[in-house]
């Protein structure tokens, strides 16, 4: 059972080292991840059984497992694959007002971390699958987070900036408490992601994400 999310953190450690990154502060958080990967790569790391649960947003899954993929990626996309059934997944928020427009679309599936089928508590390392025309709306969180985009050539929206395009392979690198957003093509979204840091605080909003005086709201998160 374990084997596949070894692997699975062995390649993704190896893509985060060799992709490179336009700025010094990007480069030393791709690092910082493929350190802790390498020391969760050199521990045994606790079995836990949680209760599973439905999640809509699955029936995605046979459109994301058999794609072709560049060469560079097909090492990668292979353990994704083998490990998708040693995720633990949830659709992670509680439906509400904030999640109704995208949580039937969403899945999240967690290898290693507090709730993953390997018990982490200071990261997190899973899959994310988000359906086709689907927009994850801007939020933010302490924790420190990575996506490999795999399919599906999303588009990701960072800060202030405009939602831009991200190719398979791409690494996405999202610093503590700056605000993102994902919004997916006609294809799903299918990508490995991680957490480090502040891996138990909650994920939080503002109607306005640039509006400092507004209250954070923080949406129920339901993974446990
Ligand atoms: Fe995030």
């Amino acid at each position: 059972m374990q084997n596949s999310l070894y692997s699975l953190a062995e390649h993704t450690r190896d893509h985060l080292r060799k992709t490179e990154f336009s700025s010094i502060v990007d480069y030393e958080l791709a690092q910082s991840f493929a350190n802790d990967l390498d020391w969760a790569l050199t521990a045994t790391l606790p079995e836990q059984m949680l209760i599973e649960r439905p999640v809509r947003g699955l029936y995605n899954a046979p459109l994301v497992l058999g794609k072709s993929v560049p060469d560079e990626l097909s090492e990668l996309y292979g353990a994704a694959r083998n490990a998708f059934g040693q995720v633990r997944w949830t659709e992670y928020y509680e439906e509400d007002a904030w999640s109704e427009s995208f949580i039937s679309s969403f899945a999240c599936g967690e290898g290693i971390g507090p709730d993953g089928r390997l018990h982490q508590g200071e990261m997190i390392l899973g899959l994310f699958l988000l359906g086709p025309n689907t927009y994850y709306p801007e939020h933010a969180h302490p924790a420190e987070e990575y996506y490999i985009a795999l399919t599906g050539n999303p588009e990701f929206k960072l800060g202030n900036n405009q939602f831009e395009l991200k190719n398979d392979g791409a690494v996405i690198l999202h610093h503590s408490n700056i605000s993102h957003a994902i919004r997916s093509s006609t294809e799903p979204f299918y990508a490995i992601y991680g957490w480090r840091g502040q891996v138990d605080a909650g994920t939080w909003y503002r109607d306005n994400m640039m509006e400092e005086a507004e209250f954070k709201k923080y949406p129920r998160i339901n993974k446990r």
